[in-house]
């Protein structure tokens, strides 16, 4: 065995034996509602697509329409020949949705992230987030190189203490935080952070799950709660979840887009998101600014799936978002919650280490738009049953 595939088999096995390893399902067929596995039709709860978007005709139409007039290539990086009108609109109307002076679209939020933090960091500065941020954003402060530090999860408390230990002329700080927290379903305790910092930071917001779903007209948790550009001066969103496609944005002032225009490396030295795709989501924006029925629908559905919950008495975290985690703790209790779910007939994946802290295994259920208020009623006497078997579990 040559040395690379025993480093490779050792590892495996240690994931394996601990819980931890994680597999891709061969899904035959998949709807935002549901997916077909070994032919068996499942419902599905852990889609992103909260507004069911993704497969919405109008949506579908649209790529095909984007295909005709941009192609279905991204072509080239967009500071060689890959930005199209159909970006530049695209950033306008996003801009103007997000109420901010610009944006700049990315082709994943990943390289947004990845792109904004390492674009403002130098080694002498600081980024400050929250334990739980998205993976993207622990990632982009390694790559920024710069010092991270981290307070306990929404500690507004914790964070102004880590503030306070930073100030120094010669160096900046960005505070980051998810704006809806993608595991755990709550929002960033946004007002109090905005008091504790004074401006004395730049505080940055990855809003990729509020997007489209919470705040005023579906604004998000930034431009939804009335936080201004000088407030909440970076702002990330994408478009993969309730937008229905695929690719991101960082907005802010003009001088922030003009800068990252000259300076962020996965902005520049990368190809450009598809023209089709731009046009896919400029389209399911305008949908999302017209029609507030997708919306309306899943707030029925977090209130009904709230409701039967609490009266199940479920072990569920308080949120009143589309991500309502059922906490399990072990990875071992997850995984075979999962299987149970799987055969009555429900697609759930347990959520693991190090997706979240160790011991806080969970099923992530996500409700979107697609589902009908049957789905709900059906997945709760599925999850009361679980958790009645589930002797670790309280109450039952
Ligand atoms: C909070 C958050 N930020 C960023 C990302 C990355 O976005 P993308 O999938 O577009 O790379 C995700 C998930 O995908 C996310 O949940």
């Amino acid at each position: 065995m040559s040395h690379l595939s025993k480093f490779i088999k050792e590892r495996l096995n240690l994931l394996n034996a601990s819980s931890k390893a994680r597999s891709r399902a061969l899904l035959e067929t998949q709807s935002t509602r549901y997916v077909t596995k070994q032919g068996r039709r499942l419902l599905n709860f852990c889609s992103n697509d909260y507004l069911g978007l993704a497969w919405h005709p109008h949506a579908i139409s649209a790529l095909a329409e984007g295909a005709k007039l941009y192609g279905v290539g991204g072509t080239a990086s967009q500071l060689v020949s890959g930005h199209k009108p159909i970006h530049h609109l695209l950033e306008e109307n996003l801009a103007e949705f997000t109420e901010r002076e610009a944006a700049l679209v990315f082709p994943s939020g990943y390289m947004a992230n990845l792109g904004v933090l390492s674009a403002l960091l130098r080694r002498q500065d600081t980024l400050i987030a929250d334990r739980l941020n998205h993976a993207s954003l622990h990632d982009a402060g390694l790559l920024a190189r710069s010092k991270m530090l981290r307070y306990r999860h929404a500690d507004t408390q914790h964070c102004a203490t880590l503030l306070s230990e930073t100030q120094n002329e010669h160096a900046h700080t960005i505070i980051a935080t998810d704006g809806l927290f993608s595991m755990d379903g709550d929002l960033a305790p946004l007002s109090s952070l905005i008091q504790i910092n004074q401006q004395r930071a730049w505080l940055l917001v990855d809003d990729a799950h509020g997007l489209g779903v919470i705040g005023a007209a579906g604004k998000g948790s930034v431009a939804g709660y009335h936080f201004t550009q000088t407030q909440v001066p970076i702002l990330i969103g994408t478009f993969g979840k309730a937008l229905g496609g695929a690719g991101a944005f960082v907005a802010g002032s003009r001088d922030l887009i003009d800068y990252l225009i000259q300076i962020c490396r996965p902005y520049i030295y990368t190809t450009a998101l598809p023209g089709a795709m731009a046009y896919t989501v400029h389209q399911n924006l305008k949908l999302l600014q017209t029609q507030s029925s997708h919306r309306e629908k899943l707030i029925g559905l977090i209130k009904l799936f709230r409701t039967l919950a609490t009266e199940a008495q479920l072990p569920l975290l308080t949120s009143h978002t589309p991500i309502q985690p059922l906490m399990l703790y072990s990875d071992a209790n997850a995984l075979q919650a999962q299987a149970q779910l799987e055969k009555s007939g429900f697609w759930i994946k347990a959520i693991r280490a190090p997706s979240v802290p160790a011991n806080t295994a969970r099923l992530r259920i996500t409700l979107t738009a697609a589902h009908e208020p049957e789905d709900i009623t059906r997945l709760l006497e599925a999850l009361a049953n679980i958790c009645c078997q589930n002797t670790s579990l309280e109450p039952c």
